[in-house]
């Protein structure tokens, strides 16, 4: 089944500085926090010659599917090399997250006061035939959650841009509506127990205190995500990311599956809540209203 509304928004700016009125900037804000996807077909991000080697697979450490910069420290993970190989590698990546913070800057400069830079990552490993859990498969459809990583609310907007050199797509199934998606999945969450967070806590498998509402968001993309028939009749729409095209999301409201592709870079940011324009149309508000009771964070 396809969806009733594209929700791809194609955008021609061939910038990561593109020059935008506000009444552009309303309507991307309005787009992105409805679940919508800004598309930027004409926005690629150039490699210098020498950094071209750092599109190999082979510069994983085998542990981390990605290689990135983590969000405050901005160390190197995931990746194998010697220091001048880390270095380099490290300056192009941050090269993206400042591009990617420019593009933010102008598209959606509002944000810019509250939205907090977390991990910028390069993606070179093929992600068709990558070997995993169901739970971790992000071939199946599911909105963002991360177990060991509570967001207390804040919301996941990411900036991302397809690098492949060979002309490859990165191709998405793109789901239903979350409010369609928590409708179905909701009434099966078990409850949320304090006591249990306080363990996952002290064990070191969740890094803050996890509340209900990231209580909440796991089991809804863990039940998406293991639920066979859900994948394979959900709504949902294809859609090829070109080579050298860009794309901005929130990936905790947009139902999204990772079918194929291979050499992407991206960057996360984190946004307070209140801060956005259209709070009743967040997750947790949906989650709120469906549940008809107030959820903590
Ligand atoms: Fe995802």
């Amino acid at each position: 089944m396809t969806l009733k509304v594209n929700p791809v928004l194609e955008l021609t700016f061939s910038s990561f500085t593109p020059a935008v009125n506000s009444a552009q900037q309303q309507a991307y804000l309005s787009h992105l926090e409805h679940g919508g996807i800004l598309f930027l077909p004409n926005l690629g991000f150039e490699f210098a010659a020498d950094e071209t080697r750092f599109l190999s697979p082979d510069w994983s450490d085998g542990k981390s599917k990605n290689i990135y910069l983590s969000g405050n420290e901005r160390h190197i993970k995931g990746a194998k090399g010697n220091v001048e190989e880390l270095t380099a590698m490290s300056a192009l990546i941050e090269r993206y997250s400042q591009n990617a913070t420019a593009l933010i800057a102008h598209l959606l400069p509002s944000y810019m006061l509250h939205a907090k830079p977390a991990n910028t990552s390069l993606r070179c490993v093929e992600a068709a035939g990558r070997k995993s859990s169901w739970r971790k498969d992000d071939r199946r459809l599911h909105a963002d959650a991360f177990p060991s990583k509570p967001t207390h609310g804040e919301r996941i907007l990411r900036v991302f841009t397809n690098v492949n050199p060979h002309n490859k797509p990165r191709v998405w199934n793109v789901g239903e509506p979350f409010t369609d998606m928590a409708a179905k999945f909701l009434p099966k969450v078990p409850k949320y127990r304090a006591a249990q967070a306080k363990w996952l806590k002290l064990l070191g498998i969740t890094k803050t205190l996890r509340g209900e509402y990231d209580h909440i968001m796991l089991h809804l993309h863990d039940l998406t995500k293991a639920d066979t028939d859900y994948q394979a009749n959900a709504p949902q729409l294809r859609f090829e990311f070109p080579a050298n095209s860009t794309w901005v999301v929130y990936s905790d409201l947009v139902l999204h599956a990772v079918l194929s592709g291979q050499h992407m870079m991206e960057q996360t940011f984190h946004l307070p809540q209140e801060k956005l324009s259209f709070p009743a149309v967040c997750p947790k508000y949906i989650i709120e209203h469906i549940a008809k009771r107030h959820i903590n964070c």
